[in-house]
């Protein structure tokens, strides 16, 4: 079995099994930055894969071979795992990159180009949730069983990626700019369609209605959880166990009522004011 262990990189909690120092290193200070590179940003559970499977649809205009013939993780890997160091060095351009790094440790050169970044956020109580039973199905994430004290740890800054707090904010400071584009993990699920003619836009890509109606149908929850390119069904249970928690659980907006006590929501809230009273965002 994996060691549930953490690594921290210069105060960042990361989930061990997966980074080393060497490979968060690579990502900020070494990775070359292409200008038609675009980078899928987002906080654990807030939408990274739906995301990857757009992404890969939208520059596959519509066909959706590509989402049915190479793992999600191929076509869209993460920058910060030391496994996929040399996947991204082999991919041709224009590349599709994933990262949760936090913007102060984001490719140092892509300030120096024009690629282009999109940011997803989600409610963070319902990431709390997703998060919580991520961490039970992804065997090297340090986990509490007692939701109670799980939620305490997202609230503090011994969560991974430098918690979302600190990770919404500090992307949120590059809103505004033309090369980065931010996306609501609730206004997609109320309106997909719309959102990928909107993501197509940024991106420049021209696709024809057949073909977005194409990336809409391919990148549903439904179909992405069939698809055993994107569902992780082809990874071992020792990294990952599905058993009793499918990674692609619900996929719906506001299910932290189901989990959240009211005092555990009225705690939730307090740390939500105080850390995010100068930041602009509301939740459906
Ligand atoms: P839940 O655990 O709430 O169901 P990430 O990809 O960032 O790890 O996020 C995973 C979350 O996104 C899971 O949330 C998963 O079900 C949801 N998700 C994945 N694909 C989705 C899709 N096509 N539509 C809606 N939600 C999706």
């Amino acid at each position: 079995s994996l060691a549930r262990s953490s690594l921290d990189f210069q105060g960042m909690k990361l989930p061990g099994t997966v980074h080393t120092a060497e490979s968060i290193n690579y990502a900020w200070k070494e990775l070359k930055v292409f200008d038609d590179d675009v980078f899928n940003v987002t906080y654990p559970k807030s939408g990274t894969t739906w995301i990857q499977e757009i992404l890969s649809l939208i520059y596959s205009n519509g066909d959706p071979t590509p989402v049915k013939t190479e793992f999600s993780w191929d076509r869209v890997p993460w920058i910060e795992q030391h496994a996929h160091k040399a996947k991204i060095e082999s991919l041709t351009s224009p590349r599709l990159l994933t990262t949760h790094l936090p913007l102060k440790f984001f490719p140092q050169n892509f300030h120096k180009s024009k690629a282009k970044v999109i940011y997803t956020i989600r409610n963070p109580k319902d990431v709390c949730v997703s998060l919580y039973y991520f961490c039970k199905i992804a065997q090297f994430m340090e986990f509490r069983e007692d939701f109670q004290e799980f939620v305490a740890r997202f609230l503090s800054k011994d969560e991974v990626y430098s918690g979302w707090f600190e990770h919404v904010k500090g992307w949120l400071t590059l809103k505004g700019q033309p090369n980065i584009l931010f996306l609501s993990y609730e206004a997609m699920l109320k309106n997909p369609r719309e959102n990928i003619v909107n993501i197509c836009k940024f991106l420049g890509k021209d696709l024809d209605d057949a073909a977005i109606d194409s990336v809409v149908t391919n990148s549903s929850f439904k179909a992405m959880k069939e698809n055993g390119k994107s569902n992780y069904s082809a990874v071992p249970k020792f990294i990952f166990n599905q058993d009793e928690v499918s990674f692609y659980r619900k996929g719906i907006a506001g299910d932290h009522k189901n989990h959240f006590t009211p005092a555990l929501d009225e705690e939730f809230d307090k740390t939500y004011h105080e850390l995010m009273k100068d930041v602009d965002l509301t939740f459906t």
